[in-house]
Parts: structure tokens; C-alpha cells; sequence
């Protein structure tokens, strides 16, 4: 227990899991890990390991659960409020998905696609018009997830200023009384649109769950407005850090990239195995609310348990050679997503807005490089979503 290592920490490189989480890798399935306040937490390294505890009602996701484990100061604040779905356990959290499954569905969002193409291509153009160079986070990466939520759930794009710096502070922001401050003004501003969208109805999933939840009194407006906060963050910030390391990551394996480019019909196989060679969503986390006996160890009622998904995407026994981005595998099971009752919720529109926006650029932009040494080019820490803070590029 006097060797554990440090949870989370930053990635050497943007693509692979942090060089200093090898221990982890090497004691898998099961170690301990030292949170900022010292705190020992489990941290599950193995594939097969994790499905099983992330499918496993014996872990809660409660973060008001005093003993629920926080990874960084900053984030304490989140055991103030109740979140909606990633937050919570079944039943009540089952309840709050099914109102959501149908928008979320395969079929739903695969009618989405020629819109997202339109936004995939209004954005293009804008940028060959504008460029060489271009930034690719501000001009792509962010504006199409953010454009894409906005029109599904109904929330103005022209307010995406506001809705993305506030979740920046949330998810990056320099201490917890700012985050704090992000959530309050968040909140006033989706319980005002909310408001404004009772009088003056539109045709996005919130207009639709106003009037079939809301009216009813089968949901909350407090429960909506958190509901709709998790959606908003979730919807925009995740797939944005997918679309520029994956495009950074693509550049760095050249090969790989003529691969892709050589036969497109790869792009749904290349999402996924990217879903598991980023594992953006570096670090799932659980309260045991009773023992549980795993790998020869007991994790114990109140224990903390931590999910590095870099660490268990690479697990040899599911993966051969996984440190290697292999776009022809089937990378399917990856816990990219997570798994179990939590499972991403929108997992099928990630994959359709990753493969048209990535398939897009490459094709449109068939000369696209790095506009400066990768060396420069800064990415997030380990304590947030991974992905590139700005992502500077040429053609
Ligand atoms: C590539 C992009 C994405 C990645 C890597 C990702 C990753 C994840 C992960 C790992 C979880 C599970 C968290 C846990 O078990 O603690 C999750 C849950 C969730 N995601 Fe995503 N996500 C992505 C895109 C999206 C999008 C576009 C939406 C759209 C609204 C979304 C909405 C949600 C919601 C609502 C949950 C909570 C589900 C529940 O608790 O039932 N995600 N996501």
C-alpha cells in the first residue's frame, strides 16, 4: 500500500496512457491508487474485470455518497448537487434514461447525419476560405458537437459562447468556488430558456420533454434544468476532444492516415478502435456499497473504485499489441463509452458525428498537417476529458 501511485495524472503523450500508470498495468487487474487527499481508492485495470464491476449494483455512482470518491479539490463541489443520470443509481436513474433512450436510438440518430453533414460542411468551407492556417478546435473540433447538441435538444447555437466557457470552468476551471459559480450560472440560464420555451415552444428534445414531463408533473423543473446540464456538457465537450486527438493522433501515424484514406469504408472501424486507443474519459468512478470479492483481493462497503479506462482498453488478454493503433480491428467492447447501466447515452450519435466530421476533413483537406512541431502543441491534463486544447494546423 506505501508505493501506490498518484491518480490521475497527465499524459506523456496525448494518445497513450500516462508512462507513470506502467505499475498499473503491470499489477493488473486490480491496485490502489493515492487520490490528491491521500485518500487509497481501487483503481480496475482489467477488460474483463471492469465490464463485470461497471455492470456490478454492488458500485454506486452516487456522488452525494460521502465515501464516493473525488479525484481533485476542484471537484468537491460535485457532491453538492444531484446529477441526473452519470449521477445517480437505479431505480431512480433508470427512470430518468428512459425518457431519453428513443432521442438517443440508432435509428434516430442516423437521421440526424445530413444535418450533421451541412454543419460538417458549412464549417469546411468556412475554414478553406479562411485558411491556411487554421486553429482546429475553435473552427471544427468544438463547433460541431456544440452545433449538433444545440439543435437536438433545442438550445440556441448563438449562445455557445457562454454554455462552453461555463462548462470549461466546470470541467477545468482553476479552483471549485468557479466551478461552483459555473453551475449556478448555467442553471439560471437553462431554468430561463426552459421558461421562455413554455411560452414559446420549439422542436428540440427539451420542447418535447416540457411538454410530455414537465406539464405532466412527471419530472422536475429542477430535475430538467440538471438533466438538461448534463446533456449540454456531455453533448459538446466529449466528442469535441475526440475530433482533435483524433485528428492529431491520425497525423502522427501517417500510414494509418493513407490507410483511412484509401478506403473510406474503414471509417466506422477506425472510430471505434480511436474510441479505444484515446479513452478520452480517463478515469470512471465508483462507491462499493458492500463487499465485493475480486482477483483475489476485497474491496470493501465505502471503498472507492476508479475505472482508467486508458489503462484497461490496453489489456493485452482483449487487445493483441494494444499500444498499437490497428484501424483494421475490431475494437468493439472497449470501455471507451463505459459499460453497464451508464453506458454513454450518446454513444451512437458520438460515432455518427466522429465519422462524418473526421471522414470529412480528410477528404477536403487531403495536404492537412501539423502547423507546428507536436512537440508545441498543448493538450489537456490528466484530470479532465483528454483531448487538444488548440490544435494548430496547415495544408
Ligand atoms: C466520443 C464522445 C463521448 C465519449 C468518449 C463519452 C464517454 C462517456 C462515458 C465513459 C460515460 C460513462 C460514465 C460513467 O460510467 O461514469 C458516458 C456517459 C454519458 N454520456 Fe457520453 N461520451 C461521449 C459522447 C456523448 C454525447 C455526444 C452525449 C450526448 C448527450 C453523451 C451523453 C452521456 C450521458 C447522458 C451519459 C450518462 C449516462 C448514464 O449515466 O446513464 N456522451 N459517456
Amino acid at each position: 500500500m506505501s508505493d501506490t501511485i498518484s491518480f490521475p495524472q497527465d499524459r506523456t503523450c496525448p494518445y497513450h496512457p500516462p508512462a507513470s500508470y506502467r505499475p498499473l498495468r503491470e499489477s493488473a487487474p486490480l491496485s490502489q491508487v493515492s487520490l490528491y487527499d491521500g485518500r487509497k481508492v481501487w483503481a480496475v485495470t482489467g477488460h474483463a474485470e471492469a465490464r463485470a464491476l461497471l455492470s456490478d449494483q454492488r458500485l454506486s455512482a452516487d456522488r452525494q455518497n460521502p465515501r464516493f470518491p473525488i479525484p481533485q479539490a476542484r471537484f468537491e463541489n460535485a457532491r453538492r448537487v444531484r446529477t441526473p443520470l452519470i449521477g445517480v443509481d437505479d431505480p431512480e436513474h433508470n427512470t430518468q434514461r428512459r425518457m431519453l433512450i428513443p432521442t438517443f436510438s440508432v435509428k434516430r440518430t442516423a437521421a440526424l447525419r445530413p444535418e450533421i453533414q451541412r454543419i460538417v460542411d458549412d464549417l469546411l468551407d468556412r475554414m478553406l476560405a479562411q485558411g491556411p492556417p487554421a486553429e482546429l478546435v475553435s473552427a471544427f473540433a468544438l463547433p460541431v458537437p456544440s452545433m449538433v447538441i444545440c439543435s437536438l435538444l433545442g438550445v440556441p447555437y448563438a449562445d455557445h459562447e457562454f454554455f462552453e466557457e461555463q462548462s470549461r470552468r466546470l470541467l477545468r476551471g482553476p479552483t471549485a468556488e468557479d466551478g461552483e459559480k459555473a453551475r449556478v450560472e448555467l442553471d439560471e440560464y437553462l431554468l430561463e430558456l426552459i421558461a421562455r420555451k413554455e411560452s414559446d415552444p420549439g422542436d428540440g428534445l427539451l420542447d418535447e420533454l416540457i411538454t410530455e414531463r414537465l406539464r405532466p408533473g412527471t419530472l422536475e423543473r429542477e430535475e430538467l434544468v440538471r438533466m438538461a446540464m448534463v446533456l449540454l456538457i456531455a453533448g459538446h465537450e466529449t466528442t469535441a476532444n475526440m475530433i482533435s486527438l483524433g485528428t492529431f493522433t491520425l497525423l502522427e501515424h501517417p500510414e494509418k492516415l493513407a490507410q483511412l484514406r484509401s478506403d473510406e469504408s474503414l471509417i466506422p472501424v477506425a472510430v471505434e478502435e480511436l474510441l479505444r486507443f484515446l479513452s478520452i474519459a480517463d478515469g470512471m468512478l465508483r462507491v462499493a456499497t458492500a463487499d465485493i470479492e475480486l482477483a483475489g483481493q476485497t474491496i470493501r462497503a465505502g471503498d472507492g473504485v476508479v475505472f482508467p479506462t486508458s489503462v484497461i482498453n490496453r489489456d493485452d488478454t482483449a487487445y493483441p499489441s494494444p499500444d498499437e493503433l490497428d484501424l483494421g480491428r475490431s475494437a468493439r467492447h472497449h470501455v471507451a463509452f463505459g459499460f453497464g447501466i451508464h453506458q454513454c447515452l450518446g454513444q451512437n450519435l458520438a460515432r455518427v458525428e466522429m465519422e462524418i466530421a473526421l471522414g470529412s476533413l480528410f477528404r477536403r483537406i487531403p495536404d492537412l498537417r501539423l502547423a507546428v512541431p507536436a512537440a508545441e502543441i498543448p493538450f489537456k491534463p490528466g484530470d479532465t476529458l483528454q483531448g487538444m486544447i488548440e490544435l494548430p494546423l496547415t495544408w
